[in-house]
């Protein structure tokens, strides 16, 4: 007897999607009902060839093999494709004037050293010195006490630490701090420089053959958290970098962009950026 859910092109995701339970999760129904619905349109849409399928299994393997403790190349593969920024986007809506998220990152450590307001993360002497400073506010200006403001950023030469453990001492442009009752924070670090996401698997490969360059232009990155308050992860960029309008993981946005002033103090430049923060 033919029944209405055996499978043909035509009902393709319809026939997929009848298959599942009554009595299961409402969200997992809802999730893979439209995730099957719109990967059966792909496929018609672009008329997808068999070999092309191979491929793209292929490509999937690979970027599996190609995943360790050290390295997360699916992650890799939604930032590349803006992925990782619409999620951010969809969960971090926040008002106007509230700081704005951007793409994390595979290179945060979790257990950076707190250090003293004014201390230098640079640890290799490498790089133009910059002074970071600026407050924690809330959405009202108020200024947010027992702040944590956490930072990475590469070294002078485009690496984080923790891809070179052998040559850069551990927690090298790294550091915590806790902002007192003036919400302010401060510390010595290094004018950021652009260096390019991890091109050598399957990702690298993508970039490639697309015709895109795997760069991401000078920023710094920051996890800023409160008691009370949703936490901010976000990057401040240099406005003058030559890769702005084109980050590799599409993580650019302007009111993410610091004044880099050249100063006239101990260090040769000073990027003042404040933090605001929407309660939880
Ligand atoms: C980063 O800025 O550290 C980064 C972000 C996404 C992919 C690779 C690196
Ligand atoms: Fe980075």
């Amino acid at each position: 007897m033919i029944k209405e859910s055996y499978f043909t092109e035509e009902s393709s995701a319809e026939a997929v999607n009848a298959r599942m339970g009554d009595d299961i999760n409402p969200r997992l129904a809802q999730v893979m009902g439209s995730l099957v619905r719109h990967l059966h349109a792909f496929a018609k849409d672009i008329d997808l060839t068999q070999e092309e399928w191979d491929l793209a299994i292929d490509f999937l393997t690979q970027t599996g093999q190609m995943c360790s403790p050290e390295r997360q190349e699916f992650i890799l593969l939604s930032d590349a494709l803006g992925f990782s920024m619409l999620v951010d986007a969809i969960n971090n809506r926040r008002p106007s004037g509230a700081t704005e998220n951007t793409v994390f990152g595979p290179f945060h450590v979790a257990d950076a050293p707190i250090r003293e307001m004014g201390d230098n993360i640079c640890l290799d002497g490498k790089g133009e010195t910059c002074l970071f400073e600026g407050r924690v506010l809330d959405v009202d200006g108020a200024p947010i006490e027992g702040a944590m403001v956490d930072v990475w950023s590469d070294n002078a030469d485009g690496y984080y630490d923790v891809q070179q453990p052998a040559i850069q001492p551990k927690f090298n442009n790294r550091g915590r701090f806790i902002t007192g009752a003036d919400g302010v924070y401060r510390f010595v670090g290094i004018k950021p420089v652009a260096y390019p996401i991890p091109d050598d698997g399957p990702v690298g490969k993508m970039l490639a053959a697309l015709g895109r360059h795997p760069n991401r232009p000078a920023h710094l990155h920051f996890l800023v958290t409160a008691p009370g308050f949703q936490k901010i992860v976000t990057h401040i960029f240099d406005g003058e970098d030559k890769w702005l309008s084109s980050d590799a993981v599409f993580g650019v946005k302007e009111s993410l962009i610091a004044p880099f002033e050249p100063a006239s103090g101990d260090t040769q430049w000073r990027a003042p950026f404040d933090f605001v923060m929407v309660k939880a």
